[in-house]
């Protein structure tokens, strides 16, 4: 298949006001796979019904694969990189792994939208799943995550964005795929709010108010903007696009951040958790992480929406 001919999912749609992550486990019930793979072959058509509802309210759904139940569910060649994704064990704080078959990133300015649309994917998927997590998520602000802080600033923007998150001719058979990382993050904000803005925004590397970068730390210990900064030995950077939305319930004290990573090469997310939870300098993790414990952390694969179309051809 040429370039030209295939088109990816809507991996680059933009931030909105409501978020649904959907992670689901395929189940042993007869026919699963076949069920699976002729609703992600209708995917496309089924948010078009949804989307049509109302056009301004920017629809989209992205669906990850995971990687062991790629080959059944595909039934093609493996993306290069793709494998579950690796605990990272820090001194202090553990990146956890933990199991995801499917991922259903659904995004809308409405949340009616996000809801109505994963009601009718339940329904099609029926006892083909089983459910892992689903986290709602919203808009704070303006694009500030729960600690406070604007979230999102150094993502790649126009022709970067394609360069950085979507696969090429690196590996012919997933062209214009994505590998995908999620982790569900809750904070200690009552630990946070003991600190003063300075020492939040010495963390982050970012100031609060009005979100001006500071600069890395000469040495010792580095901030979270400084850690989540890849560059190969030519000095090359290597972005990735981050779609993190709040979620949580005060009521129950749950406050936390949804992280998910869209990127062209695995290695890149998972040399950044590597900084965060190990360190750089070893030892001086992120400290983030003091405030920030993972619950979740799965990798998948966008293939492009031309591969989920063709899924239905059987
Ligand atoms: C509790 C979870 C997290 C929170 C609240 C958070 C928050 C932030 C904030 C406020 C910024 C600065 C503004 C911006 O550029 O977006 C930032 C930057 C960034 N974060 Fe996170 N983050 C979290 C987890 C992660 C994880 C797990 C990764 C990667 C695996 C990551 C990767 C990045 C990257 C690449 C940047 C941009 C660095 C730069 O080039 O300036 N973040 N994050
Ligand atoms: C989309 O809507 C059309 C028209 O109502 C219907 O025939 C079709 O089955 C729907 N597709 C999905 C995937 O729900
Ligand atoms: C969409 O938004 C535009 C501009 O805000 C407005 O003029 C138009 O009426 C809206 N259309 C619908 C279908 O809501």
């Amino acid at each position: 298949m040429s370039r030209a001919a295939i088109q990816s999912q809507r991996v680059d749609a933009p931030l909105t006001q409501a978020a649904t992550f959907l992670v689901l486990s395929v189940t042993d019930a007869p026919e699963a796979i076949q069920k699976v793979r002729s609703t992600l072959a209708s995917i496309s058509d089924l948010s078009k019904n949804v989307s049509i509802r109302d056009l301004n309210a920017s629809f989209a759904c992205t669906v990850g694969i995971g990687s062991d139940v790629w080959d059944r569910v595909t039934r093609l060649p493996r993306p290069a990189e793709l494998h579950p994704f690796p605990a990272v064990k820090g001194a202090v704080h553990t990146a956890v792994s933990t199991p995801g078959d499917l991922l259903f990133h659904i995004r809308s300015e409405r949340r009616d939208l996000c809801f109505e649309f994963e009601r009718q994917l339940m329904d099609s998927l029926g006892d083909a799943v089983a459910l892992i997590d689903e986290t709602v998520g919203f808009r704070y602000f303006d694009v500030r995550d729960l600690l406070g802080f604007v979230d999102g600033t150094a993502n790649p923007v126009g022709p970067a964005v394609p360069d950085s998150i979507l696969v090429a001719e690196e590996d012919a058979h997933v062209v214009g795929g994505s590998y995908i990382v999620v982790q569900k993050y809750v904070h200690n904000l009552k630990g946070w709010s003991t600190l003063k803005a300075e020492q939040q925004e010495a963390i982050i590397g970012r100031t609060k108010l009005d979100n001006v970068e500071l600069d890395d730390a000469e040495s010792g210990q580095q901030s979270h903007k400084t850690l989540a900064t890849i560059e190969d030995d030519d000095g090359n950077e290597y972005s990735i696009l981050r779609d993190n939305m709040p979620f949580g319930s005060p009521g129950s004290g749950e406050f936390g951040t949804y992280f998910i990573g869209y990127s062209r090469r695995l290695w890149v997310i998972e040399r950044m958790l590597e900084r965060m939870f190990k360190g750089d300098p070893p030892g001086l993790h992120d400290r983030l992480l003091d405030f920030s414990k993972p619950l979740t952390g799965t990798t998948f694969f966008a293939p492009s929406a031309s591969l989920l179309d063709g899924l239905g051809n059987d």
